[in-house]
């Protein structure tokens, strides 16, 4: 594959602030799994707005940055801040970034994100890994891209070895660590409660607005994926709370800890 002149920018950017780290894992975190980078050791925080081709603030809405450093011996690459589709409707907006890190050596894209359940003996604070997604919007960040690896194979996109090396680590923490079905809701609105209903004879176990157009990314570019959520709330009409970007932010940061701590342990003794 071609390299275009922002991936080469970036990745010049990278080398010269953290010279020397050729990371291995890129890491996507989502909604409360930022507290990832207090487990990093010798960290260089890069802001999106210095790296061409990362989401820019306006179009993530908020400041991103890049961080680079290691988790135990373990080289990474930590993303702060994702693009999402429902932002400006384009669902290839983490393309460049996942490129330009696997340029510098990453082979794993471990992802997070926030997401809805739709079972009740998984509530909120469960951990969920992703075993499956369903596409709901039938949208793919790899249209107008050429080649017969377009034609991606999606039969065990979430690396089932890394999924059982994920589950050892939870149960070596005590933690519970339940495995399900994603499904991506292009959003921005939160499902009507007849939409859950629906996701639920679909055979879908939890719901939320992002990670798929980057697992089809990531299967395109050859790394393996792992992917982890922290379940915020029942889906809409399961129970009586309120649905809200704060209250989903809010019930992110309570289990932040605990959440990143699973993950660090987990990314730390990955092959
Ligand atoms: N629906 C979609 N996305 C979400 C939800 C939800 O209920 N909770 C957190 N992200």
């Amino acid at each position: 594959m071609t390299q275009s002149t922002e991936a080469t920018d970036a990745r010049s950017t990278i080398r010269q602030c953290a010279p020397g780290l050729q990371p291995r894992i890129a890491v996507v975190l989502g909604s409360g799994w930022d507290g990832l980078t207090d487990h990093l050791t010798d960290a260089v925080q890069i802001p999106y707005t210095e790296l061409p081709g990362f989401p820019q603030p306006g179009v993530a809405g908020h400041g991103g940055s890049l961080w680079l450093g290691c988790l135990g011996a373990q080289p990474v690459a930590l993303m702060s801040g994702r693009q999402h589709g429902y932002e400006t409707g384009a669902v290839d907006g983490m393309a460049e970034p996942l490129r330009v890190l696997k340029s510098l050596g990453c082979h794993t894209l471990v992802q997070t994100n926030a997401a809805g359940s739709l079972r009740p003996d998984m509530p909120s604070q469960s951990l969920m890994l992703l075993t499956d997604h369903l596409n709901l919007p039938q949208r793919s960040p790899l249209v107008g891209s050429s080649g017969s690896e377009r034609f991606v194979n999606m039969v065990d996109a979430y690396d089932p070895a890394l999924r059982a090396h994920a589950l050892r680590m939870a149960q070596a923490q005590g933690a519970t660590l339940f495995e399900g079905v994603y499904a991506w809701a292009f959003g921005p609105q939160f499902e009507t409660p007849a939409e859950i209903r629906m996701l639920r004879l679909l055979g879908a176990d939890a719901v939320g607005m992002s990670t798929v157009p980057e697992t089809i990314l990531a299967r395109h570019l050859g790394l393996r994926v792992l992917a982890l959520s922290f379940i915020t709330n029942l889906g809409a009409g399961m129970s009586p709370e309120n649905l809200s970007h704060d209250h989903t932010l809010q019930q992110a940061q309570l289990g932040s800890a605990a959440a990143s701590r699973l993950l660090a342990d987990i990314i730390v003794s990955l092959e």
